[in-house]
C-alpha cells in the first residue's frame, strides 16, 4: 500500500511515461553469502539435480564432527563436499590441512572385518547428511592407506570423513588436534533489485 502511494507521487512528479519502467520484469542477481564461493554443478540424480552450490571452509579449534555439523546449521547450510577437482582446487583445502565433511560409515559396516566385502566398499558404505552432492569425487579420492577405519582405541574408530590436501581420510568423529575447519554447503540466494 505504502508502495504504491509512493509509485503515484513518484509517477505525478516525473510524469507517467516514467512510470512504464516499473512494469519490466525485476533483475536477480546470484550470490552465495559470505565466506562462500559460487559453484554451477551438472544436475544429476546424484546430485539431486544440484545445478547451483556454495561451499566455505569455517573454523573451530579441535572440532568434531557434530560441531562442525551445528556450525554449517547455523549459517543456514549444512555439512558438505566437493563434487569435483575444480571445487576442491578452487577452496584449496592445503591451507587448512584437514576439514570435516560431509558423510559417516554405516552400521553395517562399522565391523571392521566388513570392510572388504563387497557391500562395505568405500563407495557403498557411507551415508551423507545432503544429498545436493554427489560423492563419487571424495569416495574415489582416498588418500593413500585410506580408508583404514581406526588406529587404536574402539571409541577412536573412523566412521567419519575429512578432506585433506592429499584425498579423503576417514577419521573418529570426535575429530583430533589436527581438524579444525568444516566445509559447509548451501544454495545460492537470488537477490531481487
Ligand atoms: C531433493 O531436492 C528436492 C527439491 O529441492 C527436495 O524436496 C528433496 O527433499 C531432495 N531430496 C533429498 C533426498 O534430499
Amino acid at each position: 500500500m505504502k508502495l504504491e502511494i509512493v509509485s503515484f507521487v513518484v509517477c505525478l512528479l516525473f510524469g507517467f511515461g516514467f512510470c512504464s519502467h516499473q512494469t519490466c520484469p525485476m533483475r536477480s542477481i546470484i550470490g552465495c553469502d559470505k565466506g562462500f564461493t559460487y559453484f554451477q554443478r551438472n544436475p544429476t540424480e546424484k546430485n539431486n539435480f544440484t545445478s547451483e552450490w556454495c561451499l566455505g571452509v569455517f573454523p573451530q579449534k579441535h572440532v568434531t564432527e557434530c560441531e562442525g555439523r551445528e556450525i554449517c546449521q547455523n549459517l543456514g547450510a549444512t555439512i558438505s563436499m566437493f563434487e569435483n577437482e575444480e571445487e576442491f582446487k578452487e577452496i584449496d583445502v592445503n591451507k587448512y590441512i584437514y576439514v570435516f565433511i560431509d558423510g559417516y560409515r554405516m552400521q553395517r559396516c562399522h565391523d571392521r572385518s566388513s570392510y572388504r566385502e563387497w557391500k562395505c566398499q568405500p563407495l557403498r558404505s557411507f551415508q551423507f547428511r545432503s544429498s545436493a552432492t554427489d560423492p563419487t569425487f571424495t569416495l574415489s579420492n582416498w588418500r593413500a592407506d585410506d580408508p583404514n577405519y581406526f588406529e587404536g582405541k574402539p571409541e577412536d574408530e573412523q566412521h567419519c570423513i575429512s578432506f585433506s590436501a592429499d584425498g579423503t581420510i576417514d577419521v573418529g568423529c570426535k575429530g583430533h588436534e589436527q581438524i579444525n575447519h568444516v566445509l559447509c554447503g548451501k544454495p545460492p540466494s537470488h537477490q531481487y533489485y
